[in-house]
């Protein structure tokens, strides 16, 4: 390995990956960009949100965030030396419609094509986010995702922003996380905009769907070589025994979860059981609406951070033995590459990116500044390390973004939360590599990294997984 401060005592093999590997890293307009009120930008839902008193932990916003609107050409400076190919951004709807339709912020626009100009500039492809979340608060006082209409906003959107980076963009991501923005913005009202209401939240899914359909088409109408995935977030579960109440509990859990998602999208329906189970509570869908939802897509975006393990009585919080994140997930990399193996067997997919996957712990700054974040980077190895037992059981994952490029504002929690492998001081705004972030580094240069399990336990490690695969 390149890099002698990054190495392992114990490494005595190297995995390696397909030389065409797309390394990436991802972020979010919200948590990053700052300049909540400047250049013409609109109000978001999540602007709203974090100015409500109660929200957001010590009261934190993204008023200012990173910084990253006014800091952006140092940023992708930080990426092309970590020698990142790939960079995951969103872009902000009410930077681009202040009122979330009709008229178009021209700064707005121009501000996305400086930052894709930079990064090409740089050799980073970019990776755009259509949705990531911070929703006009204009489109929220016409009810937001509850009203249908918002999804042919969406659209046209969309358009806009094609016809105006579609020449510079390849790859879309149209919506980030359905089901965290219809459970936790609608069901449980963790995040804006607040709402608890189950059937509302169904409602809302359902739109979201509609809404990255259309996008869909949006999006290829003036570049037929654009290239389309939505990002899900997926939460394998496992029972907590083998009692069939319990395997019962998590099979119902990853029916709501993920495949009131992955169904849609690639077989035109809704898992029927649960639909049954939903009664009076299933979304309102009109007779095109599965046709839209499910075309063809270029590939499927995941997100992965932990698995949910479930008991009858509900979800079980500590698991013996594990270890924890500082958001309190479990630590679970054997989870993700048994769970890419069992969709890829079980759906007819696209190719796969990982679209987000990284942890949050407690930085230490050494005495010279420095951040010694070893968790983070066994977290990011350990993961890497099933992406590989994957690609090795022929699932095709063709790139992957940590979460995340910069510390940044993670919604409800605030700063407190820091997932970057590049470290932000919030009262001065620098920025730090940390010792993930250099070890990314050198696994990017290296095509892997070292580990000490040789390529043959790593197929004995696949196999296993196909064995105990339920
Ligand atoms: C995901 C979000 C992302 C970030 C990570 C930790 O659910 O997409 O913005 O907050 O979690």
């Amino acid at each position: 390995m390149a890099d002698s401060n990054v190495s392992f005592p114990t490494a005595e093999y190297c995995v390696t990956f397909p030389r065409n590997f797309l390394w990436g890293a991802a972020t979010a307009a919200y948590q990053i960009e700052g300049a909540w009120n400047e250049d013409g930008k609109g109000e978001s839902i999540w602007d709203r949100f974090s100015h409500t008193e109660g929200t957001i932990a010590n009261a934190d916003t993204g008023d200012t965030a990173c910084d990253h609107y006014h800091r952006f050409d140092e940023d992708i400076e930080l990426m092309r030396e970590l020698g990142i190919k790939a960079y995951r951004f969103s872009i902000s709807w009410p930077r681009i419609f202040p009122d979330g339709k009709g008229l178009v912020n021209l700064a707005g626009l121009d501000f996305y094509s400086r930052l894709v100009d930079k990064l090409l500039s740089a050799g980073i492809q970019p990776f755009a986010t259509l949705y990531h979340w911070d929703l006009p608060q204009k489109l929220q006082e016409l009810g937001g995702w509850t009203n249908r209409e918002v999804s042919s906003h969406f659209a046209d959107y969309a358009a806009v922003i094609s016809k105006h980076l579609g020449d510079r963009v390849t790859n879309w991501i149209t919506i980030n996380e359905p089901w965290v923005v219809a459970n936790l913005g609608f069901k449980t009202g963790e995040h804006a905009p607040g709402i608890k209401d189950e059937k509302v939240s169904l409602q809302v899914a359902h739109h979201l769907l509609v809404a990255h359909g259309k996008a869909t088409q949006a999006l290829r109408a003036d570049h037929a070589h654009s290239r389309v995935g939505i990002a899900l977030d997926m939460r394998p579960t496992t029972p907590a025994s083998d009692k069939p109440e319990d395997i019962q509990a998590a099979w119902k859990t990853w029916t709501r979860e993920a495949r009131w998602y992955m169904d849609p999208l690639f077989r035109a329906y809704y898992p029927p059981d649960i639909w049954t189970e939903y009664g009076s509570k299933v979304p309102h869908v009109k007779p095109r609406d599965m046709s839209v939802i499910s075309q063809n897509l270029d590939f499927l975006g995941i997100n992965y951070y932990t698995r949910t393990v479930c008991s009858e009585k509900g979800p079980v919080t500590k698991v013996e033995g594990s270890t924890y994140t500082e958001m309190g997930w479990e630590v679970t990399p054997d989870a993700f590459g048994k769970m890419l193996i069992e969709i890829s067997k079980e759906y007819n997919l696209p190719p796969i990116f990982i679209t987000e996957n990284g942890a949050a712990f407690k930085d230490i700054v050494g005495p010279n500044g420095e951040i010694e974040d070893q968790e983070r980077l066994v977290y990011l190895r350990d993961h890497l390390l099933q992406v590989r037992v994957a690609i090795e059981d022929g699932v095709d994952v063709q790139g992957y973004f940590v979460w995340s490029l910069l510390d940044n504002f993670e919604w409800a929690l605030g700063y407190d939360k820091r997932f970057g492998i590049i470290r932000v001081d919030f009262d001065t705004l620098k920025r730090t590599v940390k010792k993930s972030g250099h070890w990314y580094s050198s696994v990017i240069k290296n095509f892997g990294f070292a580990t000490e399990k040789s390529e043959h336990e790593l197929i004995a490690l696949t196999a296993a997984q196909r064995n105990d695969r339920r």
